[in-house]
């Protein structure tokens, strides 16, 4: 089956999806992303992407090319005509083209350019990779300054993840004098005595949506939260480490820089939340 792909208005197969050589996505890294997870055959938190979305879109001073309702509506057919149960939805704008390459931002009135695939992942939530746990390396963070954007410029993520293949491990954990960022593509955690422990949100990260869901799920299961930085050495510490994603939901670390995280098996915070995060989502899921 051909994969239905949404550009600009359209829905085609995707080799017939074609965007400019100009366009600024390609040329300058100009546009912003978000990958929604499909579970069911239907969407988790849209509103929270939705919302992301609009913030990254403002704070790149980018003209919004479709309304909360379109875009559902985008997301929707598409799961449909690609009949996905469980799997992905991206979806990126990019600043679109005038026809040339210049720095400086193309007039006001340039179109945007929107486009959206599918990813299909049968069982994405019954991964056994949660089962294990995954194992992190830590690398220094040369992101930008503005990881609270979503932007599609993922160089320097993409180095990292090859790092962490090289070294045999899954991901990456990005340090910043001397504390945690995050990992590459998701949000880190560790749990001391009970507490769960992720840094507070600014402009060094991302804020996930996933991370907000579940300390979200944590406070109201009576859980306690502290987000602030914590060390590379308070994480070798812990007794146990996660992270979050779209993609991983909850998904334990049991390894970081070769040294075992608590009893080196996934532990029974992170365990348990991704139980809850995975039940609550889908109830909720539209
Ligand atoms: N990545 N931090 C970074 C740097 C990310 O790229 C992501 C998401 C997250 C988690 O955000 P959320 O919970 O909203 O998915 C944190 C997506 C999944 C990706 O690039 O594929």
């Amino acid at each position: 089956m051909t994969r239905i792909v949404y550009l600009n208005g359209d829905y085609l197969p995707e080799n017939e999806a074609k965007i400019s050589i100009f366009d600024r996505g390609f040329l300058m890294a100009d546009g912003v992303y978000e990958v929604t997870t499909v579970l069911g055959g239907k969407l988790l938190d849209f509103a929270g992407h939705a919302k992301r979305l609009e913030r990254s879109l403002s704070e790149l001073e980018m003209d919004k090319p479709a309304g909360f309702d379109d875009l559902l509506e985008i997301h929707r057919e598409l799961v449909r005509a690609n009949d996905i149960e469980d799997g992905l939805i991206y979806l990126q704008i990019t600043r679109g083209s005038d026809g040339d390459r210049d720095f400086a931002y193309p007039a006001a009135g340039t179109p945007a350019t929107l486009m959206l695939f599918t990813q299909s992942k049968p069982g994405l939530a019954t991964s056994p990779a949660a089962q294990k746990g995954i194992k992190v390396i830590s690398i220094p963070d040369q992101r930008w300054g503005r990881r609270d954007i979503k932007t599609v410029q993922l160089l320097y993520p993409s180095m990292g993840k090859m790092m962490a293949k090289t070294a045999g491990c899954d991901d990456a954990w990005m340090i910043e004098d001397g504390h945690v960022t995050e990992g590459t593509s998701n949000n880190a955690y560790i749990i001391k005595n009970g507490r769960i422990i992720t840094r507070h949100l600014g402009n060094e990260i991302l804020h996930g949506i996933t991370r907000a869901a579940v300390l979200r799920f944590a406070r109201e299961a009576q859980m306690e939260v502290e987000e602030r930085a914590f060390t590379l050495a308070e994480a070798l510490a812990a007794d146990e480490a996660f992270i979050t994603s779209a993609s991983a939901f909850v998904m334990p670390v049991v390894e970081i820089d070769g040294v075992a995280v608590g009893s080196g098996a996934p532990g029974p915070v992170a365990s348990r939340l991704r139980e809850i995060y995975i039940d609550e989502s889908r109830k909720a899921a539209v």
